[in-house]
């Protein structure tokens, strides 16, 4: 089943010149397309949205103050089974969990600063695509 899905680069990913990294991981999957990409420095606002449900969590003020340090890649990437898809390229959110092989198990240690973002669920996708690209369509 073709589905869409929202990725960022987090602002890590892009200081440390890991975009091409990343990129290639899910550009490499056989069928996956990038259906735009924009650098990008997250607005407060934007971020308020996106991370909603985690208000009031004791990441949630320090993960919002990061996902501003700097550009983000925003990504929409489409292809078969591709939410589920991204999620397991990604790996755990803490990357110390995370297994070789998985962008957080080769790249991370910190949580916060743990390389990429990708919606969870098919409803998430189409909450979190309409955030972040309102005109697309
Ligand atoms: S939860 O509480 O289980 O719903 O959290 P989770 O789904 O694992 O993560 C939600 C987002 O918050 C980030 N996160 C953290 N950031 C900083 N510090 C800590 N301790 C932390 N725990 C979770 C996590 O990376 C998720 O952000 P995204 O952008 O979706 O990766």
């Amino acid at each position: 089943m073709s589905q869409r899905t929202l990725v960022l680069f987090k602002p890590d990913a892009v200081r440390r010149g890991l975009i091409g990294e990343l990129l290639g991981r899910i550009e490499s999957k056989a069928g996956w397309k990038v259906a735009a990409l924009e650098l990008r420095t997250l607005e407060k606002e934007t971020l308020e949205q996106h991370y909603a449900e985690h208000v009031g969590k004791p990441f949630y003020e320090p993960l919002v103050e990061f996902m501003q340090s700097g550009p983000s890649v925003v990504l929409v990437v489409e292809g078969e089974r591709v939410i589920e898809g991204v999620r397991a390229l990604a790996g755990p959110t803490d990357p110390i969990a995370a297994a070789p092989g998985s962008i957080r198990g080769d790249f991370g240690t910190i949580v916060r600063e743990n390389l990429i973002h990708a919606s969870d669920s098919e409803e998430s996708a189409e909450r979190e695509l309409k955030i972040f690209f309102p005109d697309f369509s």
